[in-house]
């Protein structure tokens, strides 16, 4: 097999980073990609910094077993709390990150609120109050760490009661002033978008990091000449550690693809 028909793989704490997956797919349809979801140690979002890298590590180990070409880090917080640090540990592999879309978000809301939503992990870095510092003359920015959020989803809790009381409690003191943009700073978040939707009750726009992170990764591949030139469809592996049929089935569910793909 040649470098450039190696596969993309993409990991993330669970079935969050199909979000990305998917931007990765549409983008870039001819690739392959090999996605791990690490359900059985999900959340990340509210584990020590050290935990989060060392299963960072072992989940690129495993990945790199699969005939890899580069990593797309589908986790805003692993990439909050590791991304240099695994780049400096692998030199030789392509490590693309995701952060939390605030620049698109600030540019584009001048002067209004915005709203970041993301793990508590994500929030208390330093990677984003850098972010923060950068942009906070231009808009009211205010983070809101969801714990417990991305557990929801990573039980396929997308729309229905139990998500929207959640974000009903969690949103309620953020509602007035008026919002004028959602940042979806964590992966998971972007499927239940609908449900943020309509619990805010009034228009706001989302901004969200899978189509720029899949921009970048075609940027990466391409600078070191390894995109795939083939032109036909190629194929997505699906793999969760909790080894459970049902995480399959909805990791195939949230990507919008039919079984067969399997
Ligand atoms: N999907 C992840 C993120 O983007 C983490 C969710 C979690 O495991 O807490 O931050």
């Amino acid at each position: 097999m040649t470098q450039e028909q190696k596969s993309i793989a993409v990991f993330d704490s669970g079935v969050g980073g199909i979000s990305v997956l998917r931007e990765l797919v549409s983008l870039m349809p001819n690739e392959n990609y090999v996605y791990f979801g690490d359900s059985l140690h999900a959340p990340y979002g509210t584990k020590s910094i050290k935990e989060v890298y060392q299963l960072s590590i072992h989940n690129i180990e495993y990945l790199m077993t699969k005939g890899i070409k580069a990593v797309v880090i589908a986790c805003n917080t692993v990439t909050s709390v590791a991304v240099n640090d695994l780049r400096d540990n692998y030199v030789n592999m392509p490590i693309i990150g995701v952060e939390p879309a605030l620049k698109p978000a600030v540019l584009q809301n001048q002067g209004g609120r915005v709203l970041v939503m993301a793990t508590p992990i994500t929030i208390q870095e330093h990677k984003f109050s850098k972010l923060m510092d950068t942009y906070r003359t231009m808009a009211d920015i205010v983070p809101l760490p969801c714990g417990g959020l991305a557990d929801l989803v990573e039980q396929g809790e997308i729309t229905g009661a139990r998500i929207e009381a959640y974000l009903e409690e969690v949103l309620a003191p953020y509602l007035e002033p008026k919002i004028d943009a959602v940042v979806l700073g964590c992966t998971h978040y972007p499927f239940v978008k609908e449900s943020i939707a309509k619990v805010i009750g009034y228009p706001v726009k989302f901004y969200d990091g899978g189509l720029g992170t899949a921009k970048e990764t075609r940027r990466r591949l391409e600078q070191k000449g390894i995109r795939n030139t083939n032109d036909k469809q190629g194929t997505v592996t699906m793999i969760n550690s909790l080894g459970d049929e049902r995480m399959i089935d909805l990791s195939y569910e949230l990507l919008g693809m039919e079984q067969a793909n399997k």
